[in-house]
């Protein structure tokens, strides 16, 4: 009996271990993807149609020799450069020898000066010639004329990506990107102009002399919708298919419960709020890397709780914090001034706001104030900084009669009355319900 008893413990620890083992697996894989740019592969819906285009544009240009140019453009983290490596990196799998690349950044190159110096750097460092230190502008310019036509003859094209491109737009005679774009209407040449940009007017920064050399190409990339990311994380959840048993079990299992978690409703408006702040393929990913973090090893699987710690992580909101523990008479103040603004009224000040707080009075549901404590707590509030003044004009005026406004968004206010304990109904009512008097 005992011998039985022995076996099946040791069999239920050798399984317990391989579930373990299973875990780390998945988890060691799951972040490698989420770091090492595997969400990439999985581009979503307009980041995949832009890069069908943009391959298209400079396969032509490889192929047909016609030079091109092109803007691509979104907003921070939404996949340009992701795009645009994933496409530069297909060219020179497909087409050795007959692409090269020069790779200029806004940032970086701070001036069009160094910027022809690092293109002439690089350049020379593809073809194995000398760089010359000292040279100037114009020297530059006539070595990467040179080296444009030169590759052109050998059928190479040459693909210039401007990151930031809005900078190199934004200095005085913009003679980099005229002298780009000019090469390029030559026919001797057979090179394209990417830049890259997450200001939409970042064409319009163009002078006439270079706006009428560039070809109006644009490629908008659009911040991912909610449904979007529920897509992408679906399939990040997807595990690989392994030989061994347990793993089989456990990626099966995993990948079910992901998307149980991924349908609840609190999931999708935890995610709704993340994306309502800052929407970028990247931050999504970021989400998700956080959750996985506080993935509890015992369990092995993914659940809302990790998703609302990992937001609230990568989304500190001191306010929030500090509207918790207010007091209820600040927070009167501070719906009185909500309400104030929600009438659209231009400028106010202590006096109005205490104004329209009386009127909260008149429902007997509160406790009652004087002026004076509602001053001290104006006071604090501007302490805490909840509450500034809306200029520095009449600075040596009484405090009561400065006009103030909120630092306080409707969101924030909501979130607040919501989470301080001692926050009375009838404030909640006379915040929701404008038509309180
Ligand atoms: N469409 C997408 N599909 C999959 N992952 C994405 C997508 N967009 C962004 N990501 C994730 O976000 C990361 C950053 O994206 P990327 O660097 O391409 O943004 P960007 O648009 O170039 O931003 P910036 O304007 O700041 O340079 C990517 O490496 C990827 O992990
Ligand atoms: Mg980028």
């Amino acid at each position: 009996m005992d011998l039985i008893d022995e076996a099946a413990a040791a069999e239920h620890r050798q399984q317990e271990d391989c579930e373990a083992a299973a875990v780390d697996a998945a988890l060691a894989l799951l972040r490698r993807r989420l770091l090492c740019g595997s969400a990439a592969t999985l581009l979503l819906p307009n980041s995949q149609t832009n890069r069908r285009k943009l391959l298209e544009a400079l396969t032509n240009t490889i192929i047909q020799g016609c030079s091109t140019s092109m803007l691509l453009i979104g907003p921070r983290g939404c996949g340009k450069s992701l795009v645009l490596d994933q496409v530069l990196e297909a060219l020179q799998k497909s087409y050795p020898e007959r692409v090269s690349v020069v790779r200029l950044n806004g940032l970086l190159h701070a001036n069009d000066r160094c910027a022809m110096k690092e293109i002439a750097k690089q350049m020379c460092m593809e073809h194995a010639l000398t760089f010359s230190k000292g040279a100037s502008f114009e020297e530059n310019l006539h070595f990467l004329t040179c080296v444009v036509r030169e590759c052109a003859r050998s059928h190479r094209t040459m693909i210039f990506v401007l990151d930031e491109f809005d900078l190199f737009a934004q200095r005085s005679k913009q003679s980099l990107l005229y002298n780009l774009l000019d090469l390029m209407q030559s026919s001797s040449s057979q090179a394209a102009l990417i830049g890259v940009s997450s200001r939409l007017d970042a064409d319009q920064l163009l002078e006439k002399r270079v706006r009428s050399r560039f070809s109006h190409c644009k490629l908008l990339f659009l911040p991912p919708s909610t449904d979007d990311i529920f897509s992408l994380y679906d399939r990040l959840f997807l595990l690989p298919v392994n030989q061994c048993s347990h793993w089989q079990k456990f990626s099966e299992d995993f990948k079910e419960k992901a998307s149980v978690v991924l349908q609840q409703g609190s999931v999708k408006q935890l995610v709704d709020e993340f994306m309502s702040m800052e929407v970028s393929g990247q931050r999504c990913v970021d989400l998700l890397f956080r959750a996985l973090c506080e993935l509890n090893p015992q369990s092995g699987h993914i659940s809302p709780a990790q998703f609302k710690v990992a937001s609230a992580n990568l989304t500190p909101q001191p306010k929030l914090e500090i509207l918790t523990d207010v007091s209820v008479l600040e927070l009167c103040l501070l719906v009185a001034m909500y309400r104030l603004e929600a009438r659209e009224v231009e400028s106010y000040n202590f006096n109005t706001v205490f104004k329209e707080y009386k009127r909260l009075e008149e429902h007997n549901t509160c406790d009652v104030y004087s002026k004076q404590c509602a001053l001290r707590a104006f006071e604090h509030l501007l302490e805490r900084e909840l509450i500034v003044f809306k200029d520095s004009s009449g600075l040596g005026n009484m405090l009561e009669v400065r006009p103030i406004k909120l630092l306080v968004s409707r969101h924030e206010i909501d979130k607040g009355l919501e989470g301080n304990i001692s926050c009375p109904t009838i404030l909640r009512q006379w915040r929701t319900h404008e038509t309180i008097k």
